[in-house]
């Protein structure tokens, strides 16, 4: 652990802003962070965005250089007006992560989600993406969805944890895939995920009786 560590992240700001020579690199422990630019100095004063500054901070983005112009570019009339032509789409994300970008526009999640609705600015943690409660923020109407929470998988993954269970992601996001159509396209795919936990006979007979739902 080291010093800059134990430190708060706005107070970290405030003795940069302050001291008049600032080191290139801030973060402690797992890498180091570059946060002498523009936009963190001032983003990270308290009267400005400071929870922005920090969440961008603690972010893997953060450790890996990836800033916030790669995402935003700059001011378009300057520093002075906060006036921008417009929050990032998933058009700034393309040039970095191509394949996520695709995948979920070739679903049904084109156009209706953002990247945002998953991945929350500006940690972009995989911790909330994976909750099954981020997918509840929307999907709420179907039985199935309803069922989730009460259902055995639903209670075993609140009392276990992901490593136990399956959550909604587990069933229609594996391997990372952004398409969340392909295992309801494509049967053997999900089968291939039921079995991950369950013998193929088992969940062959839940999802082909065409009743899947009546045994959450
Ligand atoms: C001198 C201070 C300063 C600097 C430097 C600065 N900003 Fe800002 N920025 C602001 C202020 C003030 C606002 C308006 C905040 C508000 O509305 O509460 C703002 C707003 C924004 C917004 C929100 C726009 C919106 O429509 O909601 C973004 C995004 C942003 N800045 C990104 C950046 C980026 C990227 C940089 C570096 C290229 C940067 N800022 C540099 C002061 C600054
Ligand atoms: C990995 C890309 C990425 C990086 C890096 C990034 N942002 Fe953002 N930022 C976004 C996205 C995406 C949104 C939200 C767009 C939406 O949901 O419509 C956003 C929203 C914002 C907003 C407006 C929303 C709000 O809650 O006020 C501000 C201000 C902002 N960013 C500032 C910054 C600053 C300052 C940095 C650097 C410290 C930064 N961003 C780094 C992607 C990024
Ligand atoms: C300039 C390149 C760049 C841009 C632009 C960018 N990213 Fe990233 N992103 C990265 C890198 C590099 C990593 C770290 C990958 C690794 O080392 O595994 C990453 C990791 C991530 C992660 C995983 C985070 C974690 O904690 O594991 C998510 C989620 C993510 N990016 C989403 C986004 C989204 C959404 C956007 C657009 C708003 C975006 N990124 C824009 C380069 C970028
Ligand atoms: C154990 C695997 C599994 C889990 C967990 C799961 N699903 Fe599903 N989901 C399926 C299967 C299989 C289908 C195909 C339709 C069917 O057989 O009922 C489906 C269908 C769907 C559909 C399209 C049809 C409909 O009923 O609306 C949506 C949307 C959906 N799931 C969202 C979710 C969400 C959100 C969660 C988490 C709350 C979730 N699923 C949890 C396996 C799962
Ligand atoms: C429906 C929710 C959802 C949306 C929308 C979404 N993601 Fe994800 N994303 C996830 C989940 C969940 C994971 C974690 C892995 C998994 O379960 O597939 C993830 C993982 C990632 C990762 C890390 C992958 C790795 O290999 O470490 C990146 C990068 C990423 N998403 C980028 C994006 C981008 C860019 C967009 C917008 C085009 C986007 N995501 C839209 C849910 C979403
Ligand atoms: C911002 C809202 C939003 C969020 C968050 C969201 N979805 Fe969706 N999802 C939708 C909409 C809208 C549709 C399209 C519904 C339709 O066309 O019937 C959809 C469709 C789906 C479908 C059906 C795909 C098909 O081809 O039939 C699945 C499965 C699904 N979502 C899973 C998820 C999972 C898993 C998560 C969480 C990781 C999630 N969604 C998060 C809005 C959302
Ligand atoms: C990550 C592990 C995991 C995956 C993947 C998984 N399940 Fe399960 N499943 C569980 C757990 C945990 C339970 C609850 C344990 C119990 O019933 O004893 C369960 C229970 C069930 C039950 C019995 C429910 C009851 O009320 O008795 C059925 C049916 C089932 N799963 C079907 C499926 C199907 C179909 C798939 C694929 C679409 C699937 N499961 C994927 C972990 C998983």
């Amino acid at each position: 652990m080291s010093f800059f560590s134990t430190i708060p992240a706005v107070l970290l700001a405030a003795f940069f802003l302050l001291a008049p020579v600032r080191p290139a690199s801030a973060a402690g422990g797992g890498g180091s962070v570059d946060t002498n630019f523009d936009c963190y100095g001032c983003h990270s004063k308290k009267e400005i965005t400071p929870w922005i500054a920090r969440t961008w901070l603690e972010s893997l983005h953060a450790k890996k250089g990836v800033k916030c112009p790669d995402c935003h570019g700059s001011h378009d009339e300057g520093f002075k007006s906060p006036k921008f032509t417009k929050l990032p789409g998933p058009d700034k994300c393309m040039p970095c992560h191509p394949t996520k970008v695709k995948e979920t526009m070739a679903s049904k999640h084109g156009g209706v989600t953002k990247c945002t609705s998953c991945h929350i600015r500006h940690s972009f943690s995989l911790k909330v993406a994976m909750d099954p409660k981020i997918c509840m923020t929307c999907h709420q109407g179907s039985p199935h969805v309803q069922e989730y929470g009460r259902s055995k998988m639903g209670v075993v993954y609140d009392a276990e944890g992901p490593g136990n269970s399956a959550t909604c992601q587990t069933c229609h996001m594996p391997d990372f895939i952004h398409n969340v159509g392909l295992t309801i396209e494509k049967k053997e795919l999900m089968l291939k995920v039921c079995n991950q936990c369950h013998s193929a006979s088992f969940v062959g007979t839940a999802l082909t009786s065409g009743t899947f739902k009546d045994h959450w």
